[in-house]
């Protein structure tokens, strides 16, 4: 992609950037040409980088006073010349919903959850959601962090962008930006961004579960961002670039990476397996389902409030799978846990892959098929009050413990249109499901995923406009 399709935008000084209250920024903030105004037509995000967000990249202030002098503005754009497969495959940052749900599943994630600094309020986090979604809006599209990039911000200054990803980029890059719990109302009340009164009824934390270790520092957090890509290092380079933008605003509270998908969210990908070896996502929600989108994932009129209408609620697990004690378990007993054909992921009573598991159904001597405490049984809608879940989960492995043992396991991402519905899922799972005794989970987080952005919008915008 060339500068021309993606034009960097300018801003006038003290021009409105749309949001309450957030301070403009100064002026060549963001260096861009002297035809600014006409470059600012058609960004998907009509500002450059703050004022802070470009001291940030700089290294906390060092250098401040030639943020002004105007660079090249000549974006490197990472074009994707890689020949690497999905390289030049790109998704608009902009949308009714944001992208990174219903989005084919990419290969690679990087998950990352974010505090916001002690002291700041709410104009601080408009500007810095700001500033996050021009960037991001930059680099889903293959460009530079920024217009100076990687190599135009001369040899005096740290270069805006990291540059691990040009040559590479986009590589299907989406970026999701969530919020916690925390970030309406701390668990001792405080409402530190006058944002109290617009905590959705339905953001509730899940239940501890059987079989939950959880271990705080890795779980919640003000912000979260979801990066998925083709390519690990496209992934890695958003959290890395947009925690960069953060510094001194939101520090990293925890992050985890993921390998190859554990789902489909499309028609068009085939079921991947994951690390026990099966089929995982068969029965998954799909982008060419809108009514289920609609029943099951996507916040709706009657949930409201209005402003998170069309977002969704993200549920992120980090669930350690016993590999090694599953891997000395026989086959047939493997099928019987999941309730599906190790082989082909058909359910045990018959029938292909997308065949519907039919729990009635018995063999000679009357013994059900599919058993009743299989996962397969335990987690589906017709157990469930009819509830479904959009999941997009990944493998991980980070390393070992000190008795050689893999710390492996299923970074679990589900998508449901309240916290509660997926509860009711999981509270059936970890009473009796079979499955339990292979896992430990030792994170969970809930955010609220808001609705997309319009052309020239910011994550969030709807909730600062609602009050
Ligand atoms: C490491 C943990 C887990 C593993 C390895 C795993 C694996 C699987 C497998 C192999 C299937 C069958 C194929 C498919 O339809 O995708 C499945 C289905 C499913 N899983 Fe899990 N799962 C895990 C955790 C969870 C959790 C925590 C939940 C949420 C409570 C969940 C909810 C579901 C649902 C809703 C289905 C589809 C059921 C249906 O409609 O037939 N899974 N899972």
């Amino acid at each position: 992609m060339s500068e021309d399709d993606l034009p960097e935008p300018s801003r006038s000084p003290g021009e409105d950037s749309g949001s309450q209250g957030a301070p403009a920024p100064e002026a060549g903030a963001d260096p861009a040409p002297e035809a600014g105004a006409q470059e600012n037509a058609g960004s998907p995000v009509g500002r450059g980088l703050s004022r802070r967000g470009m001291l940030a990249l700089l290294g906390g202030g060092v250098a401040g006073a030639s943020i002004g002098v105007a660079g090249t503005a000549a974006v490197v754009a990472a074009t994707g010349s890689s020949g690497e497969p999905g390289a030049g495959l790109s998704y608009p940052f902009a949308g009714a919903h944001q992208a990174g749900i219903v989005t084919p599943e990419q290969e690679h994630l990087h998950f990352a959850a974010f505090d916001i600094r002690e002291g700041l309020g709410r104009d601080d986090l408009i500007e810095l959601l700001q500033d996050w979604s021009y960037a991001a809006s930059r680099i889903t599209q293959g460009l530079d962090v920024s217009a100076r990039g990687a190599f135009d911000g001369g040899p005096y200054l740290p270069p805006d962008d990291t540059g691990e990803a040009t040559g590479i980029a986009p590589a299907g890059l989406t970026v999701t930006i969530g919020f916690g719990r925390s970030l309406f109302s701390t668990d001792a009340g405080e409402d530190r961004f006058g944002l109290a009164a617009q905590l959705p009824e339905h953001f509730t934390e899940l239940p501890k579960m059987i079989n939950d270790f959880i271990d705080r520092g890795r779980s919640a957090g003000d912000l979260c961002i979801q990066a998925c890509a083709n390519d690990p290092k496209v992934a890695v380079h958003a959290i890395r670039n947009l925690t960069r933008i953060a510094f001194g605003r939101a520090q990293l509270r925890w992050s985890q990476l993921g390998y190859g998908r554990t789902s489909s969210t499309s028609t068009s990908q085939d079921t991947p397996r994951n690390l026990f070896g099966q089929k995982d996502g068969t029965a998954n929600i799909r982008a060419e389902e809108p009514d289920r989108l609609e029943e099951h994932v996507w916040i709706g009129e009657s949930q409201g409030p209005d402003w998170a209408v069309n977002g969704t609620y993200l549920i992120a697990r980090r669930i350690s799978m016993t590999i090694e004690v599953w891997d000395g378990v026989q086959l047939g007993e493997q099928e019987r846990v999941t309730g599906r054909d190790k082989r082909d992921g058909a359910p045990l009573s018959g029938g292909g892959e997308f065949d519907e598991p039919d729990f009635a159904a018995t063999d000679a001597s009357g013994a059900l098929l599919i058993d009743e405490r299989s996962h397969v049984a335990r987690v589906h809608p017709s157990n469930n009050d009819g509830i479904r879940m959009l999941r997009r989960g990944y493998n991980f492995t980070d390393g070992n413990d000190d008795q050689g043992r893999l710390d492996a396991g299923l970074f679990f991402i589900a998508f449901v249109n309240a916290p509660e519905r997926f509860s009711v899922v999981h509270k059936n799972m970890a009473r009796d499901d079979l499955f339990i005794e292979y896992l430990k989970t030792t994170a969970s987080s809930v955010f609220l995923i808001p609705p997309g952005v319009s052309e020239g919008g910011y994550v969030g915008q709807q909730l600062f406009e609602a009050g």
